[in-house]
């Protein structure tokens, strides 16, 4: 039993259930790098740094992620392009959804391994099955927490992270575990809608700014190397480790 549980039943003990949980909330506001403040309808209730994270998507949201028109949309060949993929690479794609971007950095690392992150296993599910038909040995499918990648320490090249940021419920623990599991040269590719861009059709919470972005990453232990604008709706943010 650690100091703050103990000080926490002694309260409970001699003054009731009251001071105790007012206590909790004020160690927790303490500690925590989190607020706990109503805002928009699409978030959470809970800010990081000035943020308010949004809801995380449905496994139900799958059609969209492998909608026909994607590639027009977001040029997911271009954003692969830009991370310079070799055959041997370890690649985390981190909420990995569907697979969408799975499936295709398996082709372009045919001697390497692509962990596929998720924490809805319907998702991990998904991916499984066309694991599965297309009898294809370089993907990994790990179950993720919501606080941890699950990955071990310098297991892996390159981190991919799509439209999937802004909703991580812990996102400092998460980047953290990421930074761990990230080798001492590798890189990791942040990818969100442009929140300075009013003209990209996705919800603000669903969007961020390079700057947003870089005061996070900051936060964990990760420098911008650059950002790479050739795609249409997203930042192609590259970071590597401080
Ligand atoms: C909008 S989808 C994007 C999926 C995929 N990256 C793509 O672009 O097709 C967001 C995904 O992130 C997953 N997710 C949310 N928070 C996560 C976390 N902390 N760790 C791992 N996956 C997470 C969700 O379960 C969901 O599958």
């Amino acid at each position: 039993m650690n100091t703050t549980t103990k000080i926490l039943r002694r309260l409970h003990k001699f003054f009731g259930v009251i001071p105790a949980v007012l206590l909790s909330f004020s160690i927790y506001a303490q500690q925590s790098p989190y607020l706990l403040k109503k805002g928009d309808p699409s978030g959470i209730g809970k800010w990081y740094m000035g943020r308010e994270i949004a809801h995380v998507m449905g496994y139900q949201g799958m059609y969209w992620l492998e909608r026909p028109e994607r590639e027009s949309e977001e040029k997911t060949t271009l954003l692969l392009k830009n991370m310079e993929i070799r055959e041997t690479d370890a690649i985390a794609d981190i909420g990995a959804g569907s697979g969408y971007h799975v499936f295709k950095m398996a082709q372009l690392a045919p001697k390497g391994t692509i962990y596929a992150v998720d924490i809805q296993d319907e998702m991990l599910a998904a991916i499984q099955l066309k694991k599965e038909e297309g009898k294809i040995s370089n993907i990994a499918i790990v179950k993720g927490g919501e606080k941890s990648c699950n990955l071990p320490p310098n297991s892996v090249d390159k981190v991919l992270i799509v439209d999937v940021y802004h909703e991580m419920n812990f996102p400092l623990e998460m980047m953290t575990t990421i930074h761990r599991a990230l080798r001492p040269e590798g890189k990791l590719y942040l990818i969100e809608y442009r929140g300075e861009d009013p003209r990209v059709p996705i919800k603000r919470l669903h969007k961020m700014t390079e700057a947003q972005a870089v005061k996070e990453m900051e936060a964990a232990g990760f420098r911008l190397e650059k950002n790479i604008p050739n795609l249409p709706w997203q930042h192609c943010m590259v970071f590597v480790k401080i």
